[in-house]
């Protein structure tokens, strides 16, 4: 089955919405539950295809694991030493992610298992986990670099102190959940700041990670299961922030986001653009900062983006790429490489879709330069609609159904079953704000 996305030209997104949970906190939330000793129960899950595999992976892996049901999930830990010998490949359908950080869980066990995925998840790269993890003395088959992941038990682990060569917190989290197994203290540089959800929830597990500088050091032991709340993703909101920051007359109201200083990169790059961006109601969910984020549009000029805040906005420079389209001048992003290497090479994919509107978008090998098109009378031209290929990634599809409130005509993106990978309902929401999309389903 094949959905496509068929989005009328023009419109303004206005109310208040919550976009569901966030991903990266969902797949930990069962991760970690899963080995903690006791009940971990989770509300404001994202069931989302990509989380929904890591829960099915654990269930494989026996955990007794409830729900998910509007958002509610009771996973029955089994403490460090409980996961059982799966009965065949664990499947981590779309998700990188699932892939990553479950690898380096199951460096530490006493049985076999292998870990497989989609094909767009066979195409990515896996030694950036595997050779560290080698380090460690875990036992790590890939196909030249790439899934499927054959991981042999019984490997007893060491503790290692590596310094990261890519700033990944996929990477990060994999040798943090191995370090829960290794023998001494476990000590990881980042050469830049990465998302810390694994950190922030291994502490409200009650296992202490020591942060000094760019380093996170963990020593391995049990955790207590506990009560987690989701914020919303910041990642699904990213979407509607850049759709209101576009669309003259715009008013939102995003509750419950996850404003994690790690995550918020797309603030300050929108921000940097112009936009008029308000956070209200700072509050908490547990070790995680949460706000309501208030988007009004404004008119947005092109930036340089500043290298600092790429790992910041990794996820959300699809989203951020549409913004540059209706920025006055040029928008300029470098040392972005690692969007070559995410579900689709996002490079590429968002250069073609943003080419066949008729941007002027030029494919750097570590970013974009995108010349805007703010000028109405140069629409007709230079942002018309068209037909765009997803490349089955959700993130480039969500961001041209957005880009269709400014086109001159109508915006079809194909081959978008994979939003449901981290935005179920996305479409349904978007609606119910103000963008006109509409589902097409094929055999
Ligand atoms: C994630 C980390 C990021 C991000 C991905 C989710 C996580 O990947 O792109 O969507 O949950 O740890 P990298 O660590 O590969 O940058």
């Amino acid at each position: 089955m094949r959905t496509d996305f068929l989005v009328q030209a023009g419109g303004k997104l206005s109310g208040t919405l919550r976009v569901p949970g966030d991903k990266s906190i969902s797949h930990r939330s069962i991760i970690l539950g899963a080995v903690a000793e006791g009940d971990t129960e989770v509300a404001g899950f994202l069931e989302g295809e990509d989380a929904l595999a890591t829960m099915n992976i654990f269930r494989a892996l026996g955990v007794r694991i409830e729900g998910p049901e509007h958002g509610r999930v009771l996973v029955h830990g089994v403490g460090l030493r409980g996961l059982k010998a799966p009965p065949g490949v664990l499947d981590c359908g779309n998700s990188g992610t699932s892939m990553r950080l479950i690898c380096g869980l199951l460096a530490g066990q006493n049985f076999d298992a292998e870990l497989s995925g989609d094909q767009s998840l066979r195409r990515r790269p896996m030694r950036r986990v595997a050779e560290p993890l080698g380090l460690m003395g875990a036992q790590i088959r890939t196909d030249d670099g790439r899934p499927p992941l054959k991981i042999s038990g019984k490997a007893r682990l060491r503790a290692i102190d590596y310094t990261m060569p890519v700033a990944s917190a996929q990477v990060k989290s994999a040798l943090l959940l191995a370090g829960l197994y290794a023998e001494g203290e476990t000590r990881i540089t980042e050469i830049a700041p990465t998302r810390d959800h694994t950190e922030r929830m291994l502490e409200a597990l009650g296992r202490p990670v020591r942060r000094q500088g760019a380093t996170v050091a963990l020593t391995g032991g049990p955790l207590r299961g506990t009560r987690i709340e989701v914020p919303a993703d910041i990642s699904s909101a990213a979407f509607f922030m850049v759709g209101a920051a576009i669309a003259p007359g715009s008013d939102i109201m995003l509750t419950d986001v996850g404003v994690n200083p790690t995550r918020t990169g797309v603030i300050d790059i929108l921000r940097l653009m112009g936009a008029d961006i308000e956070l209200m109601n700072p509050r908490r969910f547990g070790g995680e900062p949460v706000a309501d984020i208030r988007v009004r549009y404004a008119p947005l000029a092109g930036v340089r983006i500043p290298r600092a805040l790429v790992p910041l906005a990794i996820d959300e420079f699809p989203a951020l790429f549409i913004a540059a389209a209706n920025a006055r001048a040029e928008t300029l992003l470098a040392g972005a490489e690692e969007l070559r290497v995410k579900e689709s090479d996002r490079i590429q994919a968002m250069a073609d879709g943003l080419g066949a509107l008729g941007i002027g978008a030029t494919p750097l090998a570590d970013g974009m330069r995108i010349r805007g098109c703010a000028d109405a009378a140069e629409r007709a031209s230079a942002y018309r609609g068209g037909t765009i290929d997803s490349h089955g990634d959700h993130r480039v599809a969500m961001a041209f159904a957005i880009a269709a409130l400014r086109s001159a005509a109508p915006i079809e993106i194909r081959d978008c079953a994979n939003v449901a990978t981290s935005f179920p309902g996305f479409a349904d929401l978007a609606r119910g704000c103000g963008l006109a999309i509409a589902l097409a389903r094929t055999a």
